[in-house]
């Protein structure tokens, strides 16, 4: 299996669990942006997982990684979407070009590849609104990121209707758990603490994400793979609604702080209301269930993961704070 991206949060924690429920012989390829981290990838066997360095735009490179394995699994991507709002471009040549390029190789070499997106290609939700984001939501993405990522997610539908590509896409709400970059809400909020810095919260908090353990998505995945129809969009979610400000103030609790000890920072431009997943295709037709239903105890041992492993976020941390710090964030 050729892995993109794996070196980032949601593809290392897929390899992770690869290596340890099936016998797949993964190839890694990634690029080792900011957010490619080959600590991720630390302790994994040799004779299981071989780590590419490179573009997943290089086409020469792609062609030849695609043609010595089966299946891909397209994890790479620029992903955050603060990013996005101050330097749009490198998620246009990631995401898209980058997409097309593996399209190219796996239509060539006719193999199966397995996109990974976002939810955020539905755009958002309102608060009271009874619906959530089924597989017939319309696309209607509202930052750069999301945009690309949707961009991405036609581009796939398209090589498959025109070209009979071997493809399956799912959108995933937002993931938490080990080994995510310290730019993301949850583990900027758990390594401020680490640091004495303050958590901040953007505008009042009372944005909705749809937690899901990153495991959970791996299993999702894994399970796509094996029995999902060719052609189909399957959404990933666990049922994990809760505003910024409640997961705030689980965090402070959880690690022994006043529930208010934090700042209210600018809010995001353009901030998605909400994002909210209803995974009754996955869970009826494929029978997958999440492992990881309790988002507190998920949090808790995700707070137990950075406790450990400062080794892992510190590099970053400083940096991170400080472009947040000139965006008034
Ligand atoms: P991440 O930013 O942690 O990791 C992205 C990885 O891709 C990094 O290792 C980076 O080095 C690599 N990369 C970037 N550009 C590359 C290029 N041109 N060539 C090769 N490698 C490149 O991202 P993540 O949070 O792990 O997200 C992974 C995927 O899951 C993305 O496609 C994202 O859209 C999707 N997704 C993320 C979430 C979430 O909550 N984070 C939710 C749903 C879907
Ligand atoms: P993020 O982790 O960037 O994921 P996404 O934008 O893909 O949902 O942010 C999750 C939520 O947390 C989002 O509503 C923005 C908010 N947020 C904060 O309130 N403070 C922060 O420091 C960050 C990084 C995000």
């Amino acid at each position: 299996m050729l892995v993109t991206g794996a070196a980032g949060f949601i593809g290392s924690n897929f390899v992770h669990y690869l290596v340890a429920n099936t016998d797949v012989i993964v190839t890694v390829l990634d690029k080792f942006t900011y957010a490619g981290n080959a600590a991720s990838l630390a302790g994994l066997p040799e004779n299981r997982v071989t780590v590419v360095r490179g573009d997943i735009c290089d086409a020469e490179l792609v062609d030849q990684l695609v043609r010595a394995n089966d299946v891909v699994v397209h994890y790479a991507a620029e992903s955050h979407n603060d990013n996005s709002l101050h330097d749009p471009r490198p998620f246009l040549d990631t995401n898209i070009i980058g997409t097309y390029t593996l399209l190219e190789a796996v239509r060539r070499y006719e193999k199966r590849l397995h996109h990974i997106s976002t939810d955020e290609v539905y755009g958002d939700l309102e608060l009271d609104d009874p619906n959530r984001f089924t597989e017939h939501t319309p696309y209607n993405p509202s930052s750069p990121y999301s945009s690309t990522k949707a961009g991405s997610d036609l581009l796939v539908r398209a090589w498959v209707r025109s070209f009979d590509l071997q493809a399956t896409i799912s959108n995933c709400s937002n993931n938490y758990g080990p080994r995510q970059h310290v730019e993301k809400f949850i583990p900027r909020q758990i390594t401020n603490i680490l640091t004495g810095e303050r958590p901040k919260l953007y505008g009042e908090g009372l944005n909705v994400r749809d937690w899901i353990h990153a495991d959970d998505h791996s299993s999702a995945v894994l399970r796509i793979i094996e029995a999902g129809r060719l052609g189909e969009t399957y959404l990933i979610g666990a049922d994990g609604e809760k505003n910024n400000k409640d997961v705030l103030e689980l965090i402070l609790t959880s690690m022994g702080q006043p529930a208010d000890a934090y700042d209210h920072v600018v809010d995001r431009p353009g901030h998605d209301l909400r994002y909210a997943i209803d995974s009754t295709k996955l869970r009826e037709e494929l029978g997958w269930q999440p492992a990881f239903p309790d988002f507190e105890r998920g949090l808790t041992a995700t707070i137990d993961w950075y406790r450990e492993n400062e080794a892992w976020w510190r590099p970053q941390k400083a940096e991170t704070e400080a472009k947040y710090r000139e965006q008034g964030q």
